[in-house]
């Protein structure tokens, strides 16, 4: 028999279906279905499944202002002084690294967390390695311990656990790196129902990367920071190998700026290149998703014929400790997604279904933004920071990836002198002391004739 409670809880909140299809199974399923049932919050089910039928686009939005945004073209000195401000906080041990890895990882395809991929050109490093050694390496440069967190969820923490432990966490102290897991959420169909992923088991997935802010609270990160010192969490994806673990530049425009939330842009490729923009609705600061914005607005341009919504957000972010904790004790909105769900008829016939017949919600975590105090928006370099890996092939893919990573290299290495062929294969590894001295001590001064070089 079904424990009365959670029958009530799932009377109540609309999954009468399920309490029927509790009684017609085997004892052994009946009672993993109950473990997992019982583990949701109904208040928040009822929420959800509310917020989860109803219609249309969540938050389309007609013409508005776009955001200030701090140009790439500022002063040197602006820049200089920027970058000495965070250095300072970096050394003064105030910095902490956080990559959200909690993602499905569903359009690369991969059979595994997607932090765990091989990205590195030459070395083949995974995309977590190259995050944790760009940390390391910041740290090892001024003489500090740079914590490191990571998001993950319920499904890959273990693997992403032993991933660390089996690679001696790449060079960082093991109780350096804190892993926290995020929530994971039911979805709906039409009707505002749970959806069977199997006969014992209710299709959950990660609640967004909005669902950061009390992963960080309930996996204990928040006071873990707070014992250490830390102010300000450089928030990464794991999926972007380009772009600083962290950036001293980026913190201390947010340092200066007494900023509780800041965030990079970059010029968008095109007007269709699905990234969110920074805008002013209402007299807030927020990012406007790009499935909020009609082709029109999308198109928009100046009287001087230039893109109005030109910057588009790449979910980089540096957020104060103190602003985090606010932001996993308020109630962020949820969105609705609507994707194809796999699941299982009342037969326990496995469907997958041709259409969008689920409905995931999500928290976004750029809603924290129009709650910031002074946001920062920060112009940066395409070719220098952002080259994410989503797709199995075509753009955004692991070829296009590993091009960017190849071609920054090659830039960074011509920039220190070296003679350095178009088409030659580079990669340098975090870890390595990029300086004019080790590159003519070690005979780099010219690479022509050479087809590949990795720097270690
Ligand atoms: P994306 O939204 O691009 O998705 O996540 P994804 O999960 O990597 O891949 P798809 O959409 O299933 O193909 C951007 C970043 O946010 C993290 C991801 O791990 C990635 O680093 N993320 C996303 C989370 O940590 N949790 C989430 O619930 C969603």
């Amino acid at each position: 028999m079904t424990d009365t409670s959670l029958a009530r809880n799932l009377e109540r909140t609309g999954q009468g279906h399920i309490v029927e299809h509790l009684s017609k199974l085997e004892p052994a399923a009946r009672e993993r279905l109950e473990r997992q049932l019982a583990g949701f919050d109904y208040d928040l089910v009822a929420r959800l499944a509310e917020i989860a039928v109803q219609d249309g686009p969540d938050r389309s939005v007609d013409d508005f202002e776009p955001a200030p945004v701090l140009p790439l073209s500022r002063s040197a000195e602006r820049v200089r002084a920027a970058r000495r401000t965070g250095t300072e906080a970096v050394k003064s041990g105030t910095v902490a690294a956080f990559v959200v890895a909690g993602g499905q990882g569903s359009r690369l395809g991969y059979d595994g967390p997607k932090g765990c991929y091989s990205i590195g050109p030459i070395s083949g490093k995974s995309l977590f390695q190259i995050h944790a050694e760009k940390t390391l390496a910041l740290a090892r440069r001024h003489g500090v311990t740079i914590p490191f967190y990571v998001m993950t969820n319920r499904t890959n923490d273990a693997a992403i656990r032993s991933f660390f432990e089996q690679n001696d966490y790449f060079g960082l102290e093991s109780e350096n790196v804190l892993l926290c897991s995020q929530r994971m959420l039911p979805a709906f169909d039409k009707n505002g129902r749970f959806i069977l992923a199997a006969p014992d088991r209710v299709f959950v997935s990660p609640d967004g990367h909005g669902g950061a802010y009390h992963a960080l609270l309930a996996g204990g990160a928040l006071d873990d920071m707070a014992r250490r010192g830390i102010e300000h969490i450089s928030y990464v994806q794991v999926d972007n190998p380009l772009v600083p673990t962290i950036d001293p530049l980026f913190i201390g425009e947010h340092v200066q700026a007494e900023s509780d939330m800041s965030s990079k842009v970059l010029e968008k490729r095109d007007p269709m290149e699905k990234l969110g923009v920074f805008g002013c609705v209402d007299g807030e600061l927020r990012v406007i998703e790009y499935s909020d914005m009609s082709d029109d607005l999308k198109r928009a341009r100046r009287h001087d014929g230039s893109l109005k919504y030109r910057y588009g957000s790449i979910a980089v972010h540096v957020i104060g400790r103190r602003f985090a904790r606010r932001m996993a004790e308020v109630n962020l909105p949820f969105h609705v997604a609507r994707k194809r769900i796999p699941y299982v008829n009342t037969d326990g016939e496995r469907i997958e279904p041709e259409k969008r017949n689920g409905r995931k919600v999500e928290r976004f975590v750029f809603d924290a933004i129009p709650l910031a105090r002074n946001p920062v928006v920060m112009e940066v370099s395409r070719a220098d920071e952002f080259a994410p890996v989503k797709n199995a092939e075509g753009d955004d893919s692991p070829a296009t990836c590993r091009d960017a990573m190849m071609a920054k290299d090659r830039r960074r290495l011509a920039r220190a002198g070296v003679n350095v062929p178009d088409d030659i294969a580079v990669e340098i590894s975090p870890l390595f002391d990029l300086n004019t001295e080790h590159l003519a001590a070690a005979g780099l001064s010219d690479l022509s004739g050479r087809d590949r070089i990795y720097l270690e």
